[in-house]
């Protein structure tokens, strides 16, 4: 049976104890997410407000959309982390890391951004599998990197290829390969449509996620949280994603 949380975020974040965040686009002008300090200033108050203590900033890293470097992206972090407000700073963690697109360039990196523990967080077009994913998830574990691909229950293609009983055969190949997952906070509402959360279900059903993150784009994402679409399982499943954020830290 499902159940709805009511419609205040603050529910839906105390419920899941959302203390990391491992996945936001909160650093300042550099992609589509917020796009002046003002605005990221207010997200990180709001995120703080319903509990957010840790925030690693995930920045798009890709050649067609986002050109942004490792060095570029360090910069901006520099000179963002004045504009927060002490109070914040002082009861707040932040790391800077980023989210790459597997593309035809991303083998071309040098300099790359990764999680506290070393953890590199990547994704791809949501209407496009990349061509080289499992060729990237094979090179970052050889290298000794673990993979962690964003959102897979956002990607349309593997929406389409859904089956009830068997789930999504290509992520759970991705699973097995060494690639883990991360989860969207905003998929749990039903926000991307019910195919997607009838992946985040089956997927929550068969322990295949490791983390959990915001995405945050924008303080009105947060505003207009609409609740949860979980069993009370899959709440307490959810819980231990948070859970193995916190461990990145350590
Ligand atoms: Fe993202």
């Amino acid at each position: 049976m499902l159940f709805f949380k009511k419609k205040r975020p603050e529910y839906a974040f105390v419920d899941i104890g959302l203390t990391t965040d491992v996945h936001s686009h909160i650093l300042p002008s550099v992609d589509d997410g917020s796009p002046d300090a003002v605005e990221s200033v207010k997200i990180l108050t709001e995120l703080h407000r319903l509990g957010v203590r840790k925030c690693i900033f995930t920045p798009h890293v890709s050649r067609s959309m986002f050109p942004n470097t490792a060095d570029g992206l360090r910069h901006r972090f520099d000179t963002f982390m004045p504009a927060v407000p002490e109070e914040l700073r002082n009861d707040m963690q932040f790391h800077l890391a980023s989210e790459y697109m597997v593309d035809e360039f991303f083998g071309d990196l040098t300099d790359r951004l990764y999680w506290p523990d070393g953890r590199i967080l990547i994704e791809m077009s949501y209407y496009q599998r990349s061509r080289e994913i499992k060729e990237t998830v094979f090179n970052l574990r050889m290298e000794g990197r673990q993979p962690v691909l964003a959102h897979p229950e956002r990607y349309v293609f593997y929406q389409k290829i859904y089956d009830k009983k068997k789930g999504v055969p290509e992520i759970e190949e991705m699973v097995d390969m060494g690639c883990e997952l991360q989860l969207n906070v905003m998929s749990l509402t039903g926000a991307y449509g019910p195919y997607s959360l009838d992946i985040v279900h089956w997927l929550l059903d068969h322990d295949m996620y490791k983390f959990i993150g915001t995405d945050v784009h924008s303080r009105g994402q947060l505003d207009h949280f609409k609740g949860f679409q979980l069993t009370p399982q899959q709440l307490d499943k959810v819980r231990i994603l948070a859970r193995n954020n916190e461990t990145l830290f350590e």
